[in-house]
């Protein structure tokens, strides 16, 4: 049987330093910089420890996610197709830059393909 998308993924630290790092670029990303401006670091911390559970979770690793949904979460941001298109690309060079190979990143472009309808209103 093959391992969880969790467990090749480097398990929970492995997940933890994806999250971090793709939540941290998209801050400071021209494009999607503005998603996260005037929040307090409080909120922004809570926001990417609920990222990491949601995506441990989501990969088969034990981890109680206690967030809102997806399309809840993000309704009303007026995220749009270049937002995403510039999210997905955030993603794979993290990827890439962590060694992630091409069989995991694809899943994990699955995962967030799953997810794209939930998440992209504009
Ligand atoms: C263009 C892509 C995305 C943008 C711009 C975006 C933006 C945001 C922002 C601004 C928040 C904070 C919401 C708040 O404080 O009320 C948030 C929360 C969150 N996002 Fe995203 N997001 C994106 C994609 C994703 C994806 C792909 C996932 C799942 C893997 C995800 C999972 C979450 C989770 C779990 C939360 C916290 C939920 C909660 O507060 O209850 N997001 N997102």
């Amino acid at each position: 049987m093959t391992d969880s998308l969790y467990s090749r993924l480097g398990a929970y630290d492995g997940i933890a330093m994806f999250a971090t790092n793709v939540v941290a670029a998209a801050r400071k990303d021209d494009l999607l910089g503005r998603f996260w401006t005037n929040r307090g670091e409080d909120r922004n911390a809570q926001e990417l420890q609920l990222l990491i559970d949601y995506f441990v979770k989501a990969t088969g690793g034990q981890m109680y996610y206690k967030g809102r949904d997806m399309a809840l979460t993000h309704a009303g941001m007026g995220i749009t197709e270049a937002d995403w298109a510039r999210f997905l690309e955030i993603a794979g060079s993290v990827a890439g830059d962590m060694g992630v190979g091409p069989t995991e990143g694809g899943e994990v472009m699955g995962f967030f393909d799953s997810l794209k309808a939930d998440i992209v209103s504009a």
